[in-house]
């Protein structure tokens, strides 16, 4: 039997999410949404057909429905969750705190009760805080929630460093920490080019130009294109999607549940993650520095404020 990969939204990262599953044949691929005030269950619909209508030309061949019902959803092995307000230029990602609660707590309630099994992987921000929102709201084991957010912060990086040295994004490898804000840690120290540590290549000056590039990543394509990045967001979702489906057991900078890690506590932060069958399989804990361990409590200590904000709420 083919897997199945429930994204959540079938807005512009959700729609892509679904065509990067469909496109490395994760497994059948349901897209779900809202109902629309004039075109009722036809967005996911319209766009899951359209996608359907790829295969033959891309040769993938899985199934892609659209659908306004959960009950479509059932038994998914993956939920992405993608549902939700996208940032606006000037906005910043803890704006949308509290109108992405409701989506994302209303989207995990339907979801799980007819996938009481899957591995739900969050995209939705402000992300760390809403992943403890599925979190809390699933009372699922903490390896089936995980918060995508390093992958995507990590490419950022690796793509600045490339086009700065001009060698392939392939050979680079960066480790980034933290909340999915502008507090995130790029380690310089941790990341290479082949091996090479990075401080044998990069000025100090430059490195320090490329970690703010990439702690603002986001709000740059915002800045840019009016509304917040999708293309690279979504196919970071499906790379932990695919790692879960196929056990790849890749080691991802994921969001995660710390209960002690670090010295954080019952927190979503990003660390180094093996993602294989059953989620994080396990979260590797390196050795900081001072400062890098002073730059991540302040990472989670903004991480902490947000569900602080949400856990009042929860309790009204
Ligand atoms: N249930 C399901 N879908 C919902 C719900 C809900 N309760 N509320 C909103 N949606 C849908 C919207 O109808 C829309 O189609 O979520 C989709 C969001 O799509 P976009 O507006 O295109 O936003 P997108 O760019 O995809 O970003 C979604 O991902 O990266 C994050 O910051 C981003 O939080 C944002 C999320």
């Amino acid at each position: 039997m083919r897997n199945k990969i429930t994204v959540i939204g079938a807005g512009n990262v959700g729609a892509n999410c679904a065509v990067w599953a469909a496109k490395k044949e994760l497994g059948d691929v349901v897209l779900l949404d809202i109902e629309h005030p004039t075109l009722g269950s036809g967005v996911p619909k319209g766009k899951a057909l359209d996608l359907l209508q790829t295969g033959p030309v891309e040769g993938f061949d899985v199934n892609v429905t659209g659908t306004t019902d959960y009950a479509d959803t059932a038994n998914s092995d993956v939920i992405i969750i993608t549902a939700g307000f996208p940032r606006k230029p000037g906005m910043s990602r803890d704006d949308l705190l509290l109108a992405n609660y409701n989506v994302v707590k209303a989207a995990t309630e339907k979801a799980i009760a007819v996938s009481p099994n899957a591995i739900i992987i969050v995209v939705t921000n402000p992300l760390d805080a809403m992943a403890q929102v599925a979190l809390m709201v699933s009372k699922f084991p903490k390896n089936r929630v995980i918060g995508m957010a390093g992958v995507l912060d990590s490419a950022r990086f690796r793509t600045f460093i490339a086009q700065e040295l001009d060698v392939s994004v392939d050979n680079v490898t960066a480790v980034v920490l933290g909340g999915h804000g502008d507090t995130m840690v790029p380690v310089v120290r941790l990341s290479s080019v082949a091996g090479i540590p990075l401080t044998e290549l990069i000025s100090e000056e430059r490195l320090a130009a490329i970690v703010d590039r990439t702690r603002n990543g986001g709000a740059e394509v915002v800045k840019l294109q009016g509304t917040s990045a999708y293309y690279a967001p979504a196919a970071s979702a499906v790379e932990m999607a695919e790692s879960i489906l196929r056990d790849r057991k890749k080691v991802l900078p994921c969001a995660a549940y710390l209960e002690g890690e670090y010295g954080i506590n019952g927190l979503f932060v990003g660390v180094p993650c093996k993602i294989g069958s059953t989620g994080i399989e396990q979260i590797f804990e390196i050795k900081l520095t001072e400062a890098e361990t002073a730059a991540l409590h302040k990472s989670s200590g903004a991480v902490q404020e947000l569900v602080d904000v949400i856990k009042a709420k929860m309790a009204e």
